[in-house]
């Protein structure tokens, strides 16, 4: 990589393997959720993530690339983290345990949408950067829904 644009490709590269790993992530999460408000949160979520990869195809269109993606290292992990919980943990440490470990991964992508919509409006891409805002925004919405399952019932 040399120039932003190279890095704006390569991070998007990034973040669409990762939502692709999670829309094989979110479903173990679903079924390991006891509770109907975690659970439908996961499902829902992974419906939101199908349709963020259909934007996330729009936005490599914008910049004339192929949507593929390469091995993001930080979302395995954070996945990995996710499924050694589910294999530990029990009860409602893992209720609780499975939104924790749900929120690093809503904020892994806050942060990596954040900087993919700054460079694209950098690039002088709106298209890009209206895309990916609609993103952002879906996952800070998740994260927000998160929280708010947590103090209001899972935590107690
Ligand atoms: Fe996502
Ligand atoms: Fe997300």
């Amino acid at each position: 990589m040399k120039t932003m644009q190279d890095a704006f490709h390569h991070t998007l590269k990034d973040i669409y393997y990762a939502e692709n790993a999670l829309t094989k992530a979110l479903p173990k999460m679903a079924s390991a959720a006891t509770g109907k408000e975690l659970k439908s949160a996961f499902e829902h979520h992974l419906e939101e993530t199908k349709e963020q990869i259909k934007l996330l195809k729009s936005v490599f269109k914008s910049i004339d690339a192929k949507p593929e993606g390469e091995k993001c290292d930080a979302i395995e992990g954070l996945i990995k983290e996710g499924e050694s919980l589910m294999e530990e943990a029990s009860g409602k440490a893992l209720q609780a345990g499975l939104i924790g470990a749900a929120q690093a991964v809503e904020h892994y992508e806050i942060a990596r949408y954040g900087t993919l919509r700054q460079w694209a409006k950098e690039l002088g891409n709106d298209e890009a950067h209206d895309l990916l805002s609609q993103i952002l925004d879906m996952e800070k919405a998740a994260n927000a829904k998160l929280t708010g399952i947590a103090v209001s019932s899972v935590n107690a």
